[in-house]
C-alpha cells in the first residue's frame, strides 16, 4: 500500500473546487510536460494534482501516473475525470496527502507540480520537506520538474508595492443562465519571507443578479532566478534544465520559472 503523508489540512478549495476548471487562462504545459515524460512506460508523480488538469492528459502516455494532492474538493473533481478516460488501476492512482511530507513505496522516474503547487506552501520548512520527498521518490537517473511564477518586478519593488487597494478581474466567462468571474484582492504581504496572500473571489451570476460569491484565501511563496535554483542546488540537486515559459523564453525572462532537476552526483 502506498504511504502518504499523515496530516490532512483544512480544505481552502472545499467552495471555490468546482470553478477550477472554467479558467480560460491555464497555461500551455501540458504539450510541455508530455514532452518531458522519459518513455511511454514512464512512472510520474504529480504533487497538488488538483482537478486532474494535466494527470488526464499524461495518463494515456506514460506506465503510470499518481496524483496527490490535498484538497478533497478537487480531488472529487480529479477522480471523476479519471473514471472517464477509463485506464486501470495499475496505470492511474490518486490520493490524497500533503506534499510537504509524503512517501511511496515505489520510485518514479518524473515529479512534477504543475501549475506553481510549490508556491502554496508557505513556510521554508514545507518546502525542504517537499525537496527531501522528493530525492526519497526519485527513481534513478529520474528528474523533478517545479515551476513558480517570475514576479513582475525586483523584491523591493515588489515588497512596496503589491499590496495594492481593490480587485483585479482575472477572467470571465459565460455560463449556463449567466456567468462566473474571477478576481483577486491582495491582502497582505510577508517582505520578510515573500509571501504573498491574495484572496481569490469567484462570483456566479445568474442573468445579471448576483447569485454566489466564494472567497478563497491563498498563500504564495515568491522566487526568483537565482533564489529559485539556490534552493533546488541547496538540497543536493543539480538543475538539468530550465525555462522561462512554455513558449521557449529564456529562464529569468518570461512568465515562468521552471526548473527540472535530478539528485546531484
Ligand atoms: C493551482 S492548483 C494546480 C492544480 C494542478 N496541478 C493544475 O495544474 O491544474 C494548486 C493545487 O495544489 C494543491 N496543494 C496546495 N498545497 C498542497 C499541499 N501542501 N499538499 C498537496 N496539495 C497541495 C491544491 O489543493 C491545488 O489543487
Amino acid at each position: 500500500m502506498e504511504l502518504q503523508g499523515d496530516e490532512v489540512k483544512t480544505d481552502i478549495r472545499d467552495d471555490a473546487a468546482r470553478f477550477y476548471d472554467l479558467n480560460p487562462g491555464f497555461p500551455e504545459d501540458i504539450p510541455f510536460y508530455r514532452s518531458l515524460l522519459p518513455s511511454s512506460d514512464a512512472t510520474v508523480l504529480e504533487l497538488g494534482c488538483g482537478t486532474g488538469r494535466v494527470t488526464v492528459a499524461l495518463a494515456p502516455h506514460c506506465g503510470f501516473i499518481h496524483g496527490m494532492d490535498l484538497s478533497p474538493a478537487m480531488l472529487e473533481l480529479c477522480r471523476s475525470k479519471v473514471a472517464k478516460i477509463d485506464l486501470p488501476t495499475e496505470r492511474v492512482a490518486i490520493s490524497i496527502g500533503d506534499i510537504s511530507s509524503f512517501a511511496f513505496k515505489r520510485r518514479f522516474d518524473l515529479i512534477i507540480a504543475p501549475f506553481r503547487v510549490l508556491q502554496n506552501l508557505e513556510t521554508i520548512a514545507e518546502v525542504d520537506g517537499l525537496l527531501h520527498c522528493v530525492r526519497e521518490c526519485l527513481a534513478p537517473g529520474g528528474t523533478c520538474i517545479l515551476n513558480v511564477f517570475r514576479p513582475f518586478c525586483g523584491p523591493d519593488e515588489l515588497r512596496e508595492g503589491w499590496l495594492v487597494p481593490g480587485e483585479r478581474l482575472n477572467w470571465e466567462v459565460p455560463v449556463e443562465g449567466g456567468r462566473v468571474s474571477c478576481s483577486d484582492r491582495r491582502v497582505r504581504i510577508d517582505k520578510e519571507q515573500m509571501v504573498i496572500y491574495p484572496d481569490l473571489v469567484y462570483r456566479r451570476y445568474q442573468g445579471l443578479a448576483l447569485a454566489e460569491e466564494v472567497v478563497m484565501h491563498l498563500a504564495m511563496r515568491c522566487y526568483y532566478p537565482e533564489t529559485f535554483e539556490q534552493l533546488v542546488r541547496d538540497h543536493g540537486f543539480e538543475i538539468v534544465s530550465r525555462w522561462g515559459g512554455y513558449q521557449g523564453e529564456q529562464y529569468g525572462e518570461g512568465p515562468e520559472l521552471i526548473l527540472q532537476f535530478r539528485v546531484g552526483s
